[in-house]
């Protein structure tokens, strides 16, 4: 019977997630299209600032995003945690050291992302509030080009902890052990306040707090997703 209301969900969902979900975005929308293959999706990948546009143009209906934008008319619904770490390359000197202060950090070359990125904010609010500012860094505008920055010795970065499964499993990328670290962020699903949302988007938004978190964690610690294994001969 659930299955059979489920197929009874239909139409369009317009999502945007900002370019740090797009590591675990695709796995969520795995999960819900297999519980509803009557909705169809279509997700757009952006910064910070682009996905806001959107969402007040009301050219999506839903965003994921690393903070709720004040100032602007949305509400945001937190539906698991975003944890931003330090990382080296596997041969820098402070990889295994313990309870890394802020200011020995703050002596070694940054590669950061662009101005806007929510990741970016979160890192600049750590040193400020310790009165610290970075000596060097360089700015990149992408997840990718910085994790490649950082295993080219270029400097240490923050990042979202979800961006990084396949770096860590692999060791091309460690994390430090930094006091104040884990930076303490949530993944929020957002959307307009005045807007009524769609029975697509309101079971959207059932499935991301009932289900997302499990799911994001399971992406996170490079767990396969069982449902997404395949049937032979299908
Ligand atoms: P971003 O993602 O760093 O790609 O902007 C995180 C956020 O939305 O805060």
């Amino acid at each position: 019977a659930v299955a059979d209301l489920a197929g009874m969900v239909r139409g369009h969902l317009r999502l945007a997630v900002t370019t740090t979900a797009k590591y675990f975005a695709p796995h969520l929308l795995g999960g819900f299209s297999r519980r509803y293959p009557g909705v169809e999706i279509r997700l757009e990948v952006s910064n910070r600032e682009n996905v806001l546009e959107r969402l007040a143009a009301n050219e999506d209906e839903l965003a994921i995003m690393g903070r709720v934008p004040k100032g602007m008319n949305v509400t945001g619904t937190a539906f698991t945690e975003n944890p931003l770490v330090v990382v080296a390359p596997p041969e820098h000197p402070l990889v295994g050291e313990g309870e890394i202060t802020p200011e020995r950090l703050a002596e070694e070359p940054f590669v950061v992302r662009e101005a806007g990125s929510g990741t970016r904010l979160a890192m600049e609010q750590y040193f400020a509030e310790r009165g610290l500012s970075l000596k060097g860094s360089m700015e990149l505008g992408s997840n990718e080009t910085i994790k490649q920055a950082v295993m080219a010795g270029l400097g240490l970065s923050v990042l979202s902890w979800h961006t990084l499964s396949l770096e860590r499993t692999t060791g091309r990328l460690v994390v430090l052990d930094v006091a104040g670290f884990p930076l303490k962020r949530h993944w929020y699903a957002v959307h307009l306040k005045e807007k009524k949302l769609s029975v697509v988007a309101r079971t959207f938004l059932d499935f991301l707090t009932e289900e997302g978190g499990d799911l994001v964690q399971q992406v996170a610690s490079g767990e396969v997703v069982p449902e997404a294994t395949y049937e032979a001969g299908r």
